[in-house]
């Protein structure tokens, strides 16, 4: 292969002497390091090395970013330990090359730069990146179980010191780029304009590098090191257990037995990859990646171009469905009969954007773009509106009449609702097949998932255009049946429901929560149903005890009654203080730990299989995914169905007859096992 005939590389070379590499991936919407960039990488490198051009710089040719990380599809298909070894040695390799250039090298980026593409960067002199919300620099690979292979632990450890280095890779946070500059992860912001200039300025008057601090590098000292290190571990073990998530404890060894020599923490690294890439959880979590791409795909972004949203009702949730929207660049009309429920979206809203957007600026051009609107003149300008008012059906259908005539030809119009059936809305209009449902989940700005539901009526065509436009607002959509409870509600209700049953048996709401979140779960059943709401928990059990035969327990009825609601009344299963659950100390409690689990989570497996059975959602796959980015389930897990497989059918069906014998025919092996 010669320079000549790149299919990813562009070379350019300047009239001052200067190389820009062009990265351009082929048939790709982002830029990944795959063999193939690799395979032109090396030939470059070649040339470049018995070259005598002053200077290199990268630079993407995509709107999208910078480099997206390493290509985890070729990732998935190395089937041994010593085949990723071997790729990962060869890219460590080609970093090292970059590294070693007899000339000064820049990293210009524009937009996102993850895992590999920051390698990348590492190993160049200086890294220069645009001024925009969306660049992002990090390296994420903690989050597929594994840590960074091609050099990345050693040289952002050089770059930035052990503190930023190890909580960067430990996070597998994206960085902003004020944050990215703060620890030196990035030499200058700039607006695009003054992007080549500053690289030029950079490789011909090649200033130190940067590295950190006298007293940052003492860090890095072993005496040093084996205190700090022993900090980590306790920090990450108050969030992760080692037995579901080595790779942070592997990293840390990493750190802590080589950080004092690059070469061999080089070889290590290699190793500890390699190791980790063969770990059950580095399998699920990747998984759990390929999953989230998926349901990336299954929206069109082209098929839409929205610019201007109404949303009605701001409360709880249209309130932050507007915010959400308004924060992803879209001009934004919320309508409320009530001008508190608007006073409070606008006041939420401000949190929410100082948390993301830290400057004055670009807090105050989102805030410009929400607009409250008491008497609705938005939803005639609107291209797509979302209605989020009571969950009541003369309401929702009143509002329907009301809005039709006014809406612009060709507007999306989708509800919010969570229990009712989209053709029973749907009747509000003249003309049914418009109304899709698009599903949010509480806390919008945290979950990522956003339920499609279509109706018998809904056309096809509306549908595409709403998976589109949660693309568009950077969601996961996910297309459901408009049955009760679409899919993720119907999951997750059996799994709390049991919860309260045991609490009511006596079992302590402690043990309960400890039980889900030994299994994995971000929160344990009895705390998640006192965040939801128990007024809302009974009103969505209520209507799937109906549906389904959802036995609700009288505790919960009792509960709602006396007003005790959960964390937003300060007081449900635990008391809260300052939104915190008060958790009792545990009396001794004698417990068949694997009988608490199985109730649990075996009631939301066999939920599960019912909606696969019904084709709730396409394939089982699209079940997994909805129940891990609907509500958090132990990613490391793999999802519900995954899980299943893993410990095997026939033994799970027996637990669950076990079950059913004890406890009654709640328990009962669904139809579709
Ligand atoms: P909420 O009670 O907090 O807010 C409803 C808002 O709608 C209030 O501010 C009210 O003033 C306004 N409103 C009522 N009728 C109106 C009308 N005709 N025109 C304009 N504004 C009107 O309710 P929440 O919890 O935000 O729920 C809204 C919808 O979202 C419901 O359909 C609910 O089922 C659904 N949902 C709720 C979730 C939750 O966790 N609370 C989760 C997902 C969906």
């Amino acid at each position: 292969m010669s320079i000549d005939n790149l299919q990813h590389w562009r070379w350019r070379e300047d009239e001052r002497g200067i190389v820009w590499l062009h990265l351009d991936v082929a048939g790709e919407r982002v830029n990944v390091l795959s063999t193939a960039v690799f395979s032109e990488l090396e030939s470059i490198l070649e040339t470049l090395e018995s070259s005598s051009v002053k200077g290199l710089a990268f630079i993407s040719d995509k709107s999208s970013g910078f480099i997206a990380g390493a290509d985890v599809k070729e990732f998935t298909q190395l089937s041994s330990r010593e085949q990723t070894l071997a790729m990962i040695k060869r890219g460590q390799t080609i970093m090292d090359r970059i590294d070693a250039l007899p000339f000064p090298t820049v990293a210009v980026i524009n937009g996102f730069c993850m895992g590999g593409g920051t390698e990348l960067s590492l190993a160049c002199d200086y890294r220069i990146a645009l001024d925009d919300p969306k660049t992002r620099m990090g390296l994420p690979e903690i989050k597929l179980g594994i840590h960074p292979g091609y050099g990345g632990t050693m040289r952002s450890l050089r770059v930035l010191g052990p503190i930023a280095a190890m909580d960067m890779m430990l996070t597998g946070r994206g960085l902003d780029v004020y944050r990215a500059r703060k620890i030196g992860l990035i030499d200058y912001v700039l607006p695009q304009r003054h992007l080549v200039s500053a690289a030029h300025h950079l490789l011909e008057t090649t200033p130190r590098p940067h590295r950190p601090g006298r007293l940052i590098r003492l860090l890095g000292l072993r005496p040093v090191r084996r205190l700090l290190a022993r900090k980590m571990r306790n920090q990450v073990a108050s969030k992760i257990s080692k037995a579901h998530y080595p790779a942070p404890y592997t990293l840390i060894d990493l750190w802590e037995q080589h950080a004092g020599n690059e070469r061999r923490m080089l070889s290590q690294e290699a190793r500890s990859v390699a190791d980790l890439s063969i770990t059950e959880t580095a399998g699920n979590l990747i998984r759990v990646f390929m999953l989230q791409n998926r349901l990336k795909a299954a929206g069109d972004k082209s098929l839409i171009e929205p610019r201007h949203v109404h949303v009605i009702g701001a409360g709880l949730m249209g309130g932050d469905i507007a915010a959400w929207c308004a924060l992803q660049g879209f001009r934004v009309t919320v309508q409320d009969t009530s001008t508190r429920s608007l006073a409070a979206t606008i006041e939420r809203a401000a949190r929410l954007f100082t948390r993301r957007l830290k400057t004055e600026r670009r807090i105050k051009s989102v805030m410009d773009r929400l607009i409250p609107d008491e008497k609705g003149s938005g939803v005639k300008h609107a291209d797509v509106v979302i209605e989020a008012i009571f969950e009541d059906i003369e309401a929702k259908q009143t509002l329907y009449r009301n809005i039709e005539p006014k809406l612009k030809p060709g507007a999306l119009v989708t509800t919010n609702t969570s229990s009712i059936a989209i053709d029973i809305l749907a009747q509000g209009f003249s003309d049914p097949g418009r109304l899709a449902g698009l599903h949010f989940f509480n806390p919008v700005a945290q979950l990522p998932l956003v339920e499609i539901v279509h109706g018998e009526h809904t056309r096809e065509e509306i549908i595409n255009q709403a998976l589109a436009f949660t693309r568009h607002i950077d969601k996961l959509p996910l297309k459901v049946k408009g049955s009760p409870g679409f899919l993720v509600n119907r999951i997750l209700m059996p799994y709390l429901l049991e919860a309260i049953i045991m609490e009511s048996e006596g079992i302590p709401k402690t043990v309960i929560d400890q039980t889900s979140i030994d299994f994995g779960m971000p929160m344990g059943p009895i705390e998640l149903a006192d965040t939801v709401g128990l007024d809302i928990g009974l009103h969505v059990g209520e209507i799937l005890g109906r549906a389904y035969g959802f036995q609700v327990p009288a505790k919960l009825k009792d509960m709602v009654n006396k007003g005790h609601l959960g964390r937003k009344a300060g007081q449900g299963f635990y008391q809260y203080q300052n939104g915190k659950p008060i958790k009792p100390k545990n009396k001794p409690y004698e417990l068949d730990r694997e009988e608490l689990q199985d109730r649990l989570i075996l009631r939301l497996i066999n939920e599960a299989i019912a909606c696969l059975r019904e084709g709730v959602v396409d394939d089982a796959d699209m079940v997994d995914a909805g129940v891990i980015f609907g509500t958090g389930f132990a990613p490391f897990r793999g999802g519900p169905l995954h899980y299943l497989e893993g410990r095997g059918r026939q033994a799970m069906q027996q637990s669950l007859k076990r079950l059913q014998d004890r406890f009654g025919d709640r328990f009962a092996v669904d139809g579709g096992w």
